[in-house]
């Protein structure tokens, strides 16, 4: 049995444009409550316990728009009536739950403003959610302190996107060597990990190339390395085929099927039904759940 590489418990994500002043008071309730459960549940997990269930319970308030409910469930106090709200609640994510097992090849589909954008970037560190859990190799990332993100986004996680974001006066060999920050290897070292991790997409003799002086396939390929060499439990793709033309495309999913062959987990974002039917499993999100 493959061991669980990525568990997530009721993930919300929420975001509040304008006034809604009954909205707001209801997730600051939430997240004070949240962190009492975190600090209690190490010592006092009987009381952590109960804790929970009104976190439950206001968080299921909560995402059916109903704050004052929400507010009293988690504080135990009426909510003040405030005047009718003006501004808008978006459920960017709307209690996801789901677990991806070791080496799995995962596809994320879904019509745009679905949420793909936003689980990705909960899934990668890069923003907070609202409520709810991460584990990452069995670790709750949701807890860890946010001066501690940049070192274990760097070193557990590997990200490729769109539009590359490579850095146009860098080398290839350059490129692929920023994640390594992080890690104790002598220069060295870090040189001879980016070089393999370029030859094992096929850049072995692009190494000293700027991103300007590569093709569009080359440059995801880059990309791909740089998200390879710290050897990170996950990579995320966010449209990493988006850019490139059938031919290209077709290369970089060869690419992304060997490397998942050797055990690489990936989870990717798409639109392309041509790429999903390459991976092993998809998930389809509507209005920030998963529905298949
Ligand atoms: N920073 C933000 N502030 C407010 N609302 C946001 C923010 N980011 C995303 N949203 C909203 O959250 C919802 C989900 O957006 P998201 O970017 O995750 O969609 P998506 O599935 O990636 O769409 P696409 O396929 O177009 O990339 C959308 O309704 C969007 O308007
Ligand atoms: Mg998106």
């Amino acid at each position: 049995m493959a061991k669980t590489i990525l568990k997530l418990g009721n993930l919300t994500k929420t975001y509040i444009m304008g006034e809604n002043k009954s909205a707001k008071k209801a997730l600051k309730a939430i997240h004070k409550l949240h962190r009492l459960y975190e600090e209690l549940i190490l010592v006092d997990p009987k009381k952590a316990a109960q804790i929970e269930k009104r976190l439950n319970k206001s968080q299921a308030y909560f995402c059916k728009e109903k704050y004052e409910l929400s507010y009293k469930a988690a504080t135990g106090r009426a909510l003040k009536k405030t005047k009718p709200a003006k501004g808008v609640v978006v459920h960017a994510l709307n209690g996801i739950d789901l677990e991806i097992k070791e080496g799995e090849l995962v596809a994320i589909m879904g019509p745009s403003g679905s949420g793909k954008s936003t689980l990705l970037n909960m899934l990668g560190l890069l923003d907070e959610p609202s409520s709810g859990k991460i584990f990452i190799r069995d670790e709750d990332v949701t807890a860890i302190k946010g001066h501690r993100l940049p070192e274990v986004r760097s070193k557990e996680l590997g990200f490729v996107f769109q539009s590359f974001n490579l850095i146009p006066t860098l080398t290839a060999l350059e490129n692929v060597m920023l994640p390594l920050k992080y890690s104790k290897n002598k220069i060295v070292s870090k040189r001879k990990l980016a070089e393999d991790a370029l030859k094992k997409v096929g850049l072995g003799d692009r190494l000293h190339h700027n991103p300007n002086e590569l093709s569009g396939g080359q440059r995801q390929r880059v990309a791909i390395a740089r998200s390879l060499v710290n050897e990170p439990a996950i990579i995320f793709g966010d449209e990493l085929t988006g850019e490139l033309d059938t031919k290209a495309t077709q290369d970089i999913m060869k690419l992304i099927i060997d490397l998942n062959k050797k055990g690489q987990t990936f989870i990717i974002v798409t639109h392309n039904p041509e790429v999903a039917a390459l991976c092993k499993r998809t998930i389809h999100m509507r209005d920030g759940k998963i529905v298949k």
